[in-house]
């Protein structure tokens, strides 16, 4: 029998070899081409989220540890001694756990922490949302979400197989309507938006969940650590906690980790692990990782005044922003700036970069590719005068980026705020 080999192409060099491009098939090959062609437009070459390198001394408003905790000794202290002491790292699926695992310690402090009943530690945000709704969904359950709600959520909606109803941002009306024509099912959102910083009239939204028998599904990526009593949630805040049937989050954000969380009944952390298939074909989070998760949870407990920081610098950039015409919507940690389209997002990063200040570009996928946007993310470390400069530059470049023109920038001025 004879077979058919795939043309082998170019040739290249690797550690001094000629080896050969092996070519792949048409479907993938316009694919790779029409991501190379993307990217030849961009000025730098380079694809859009990603310009200039930072240097010693640059404004960074990137990161997600919103309370500034990477590095804290006590942490760094917790991961060392348990690399250290701990007899052997298991590493395989959470399904072979015994009961009075470090795992499960740890569970029960977040499921103390935020007054659930009971917790499961994933080992992302994303693993906890798509096999949550793995776990709860399948193609006969309507699903409700907001349409900023994070792509986990959105892709934990298809690997169930369940229908979508999405309503439209933070319009509880529009919920209510499509809950009213499609009957119950589940209600997914964010509490704290990721990309534009606002949050979800929670009140309104758990009362239809709970009028109408719904499951809530709230993803806290974005207020665990940071809001809350000693950064319990935004769940909790408002006395919620009893009404929402299931909290999911990443722990790579206020927590500075790799890891996520679902907060729900004792019932329900008994049949998922057996269930998700994230948890059950997916290695469980090492030791020492745990007990940095472990050590961060206190320092988040003690925290309440990096909390205090953290909100202070916020409305302080926020605030400037608004006065100096900026179309803002945040009403937290989570700036963002609006120019819209890709080109005018990349003249703002690069007119930013310039300067030696640094934010997010959010681009398809992350947003519709007409509403691309920078994000400032501000964090408790950061000095007041450090948000001062990046005023004094947000307000000098108004003109080189075209701010006055910018989509948002309009609707604010057509309906101030
Ligand atoms: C709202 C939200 N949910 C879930 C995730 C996924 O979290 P992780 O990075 O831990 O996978 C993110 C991270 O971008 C997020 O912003």
């Amino acid at each position: 029998m004879s077979s058919t080999f795939p043309p082998i192409t170019l040739p290249y060099v690797q550690n001094g070899k000629i080896r050969f491009l092996l070519s792949v098939p048409d479907f993938l090959e316009r694919r790779l081409h029409d991501f190379d062609e993307a990217i030849k437009i961009r000025r730098n070459g380079k694809p859009l989220p990603v310009g200039k390198k930072p240097v010693h001394g640059s404004i960074i408003l990137q990161s997600n540890d919103y309370l500034n905790v990477t590095m804290h000794p006590d942490i760094t202290a917790a991961q060392i001694s348990k690399l250290e002491t701990a007899d052997k790292e298991l590493v395989m699926s959470a399904v072979f756990l015994h009961e009075g695992s470090d795992k499960e310690l740890f569970e029960t402090e977040m499921a103390k922490f935020t007054g659930f009943e009971s917790a499961i530690l994933c080992q992302s945000g994303w693993s906890a949302n798509i096999g949550l709704m793995q776990a709860i969904a399948n193609e006969n359950t309507p699903v409700y979400i907001d349409f900023l709600t994070h792509m986990s959520l959105w892709e934990g909606i298809k690997s169930a197989g369940a229908v979508f109803y999405a309503f439209m941002h933070n319009d509880v009306r529009h919920l209510e309507k499509l809950v009213q024509q499609h009957g119950k099912g589940i209600i997914l959102l964010d509490s704290l938006y990721s990309t534009l910083g606002d949050i979800a009239p929670l009140v309104e939204i758990i009362d239809i969940a709970n009028r109408y028998d719904c499951v809530s599904v709230v993803d806290e990526s974005h207020s665990l650590g940071t809001h809350g009593p000693h950064g319990s949630g935004l769940i909790a805040s408002l006395g919620l906690t009893d009404r929402v049937h299931f909290i999911t989050g990443s722990l790579a954000k206020a927590f500075a980790g790799r890891a996520g969380i679902i907060l729900c009944s004792k019932r329900f952390s008994q049949y998922f692990p057996f269930t998700a298939y994230s948890a059950i074909f997916s290695s469980t989070l090492l030791p020492h990782e745990i007990a940095g998760l472990s050590a961060t949870l206190k320092v988040i407990k003690e925290g309440d005044d990096r909390r205090k920081k953290l909100h202070e610098n916020a409305a302080f950039l926020r605030n400037g922003l608004k006065k100096m015409g900026y179309a803002i919507v945040s009403q937290s940690q989570i700036i963002a700036l609006e120019p819209g389209t890709e080109s005018q997002t990349e003249v703002l990063r690069d007119a930013l970069e310039e300067r030696n200040v640094f934010g997010s570009v959010f681009c398809a996928p992350a947003t519709p590719k007409n509403r691309t946007l920078m994000r400032l993310s501000v964090h408790s470390g950061i000095e007041k005068s450090d948000l001062q400069y990046v005023l004094d530059v947000c307000e000098a470049i108004r003109d080189e980026v075209d701010m006055w023109s910018w989509k948002s920038t309009k609707k604010r001025n057509s309906n101030p705020i």
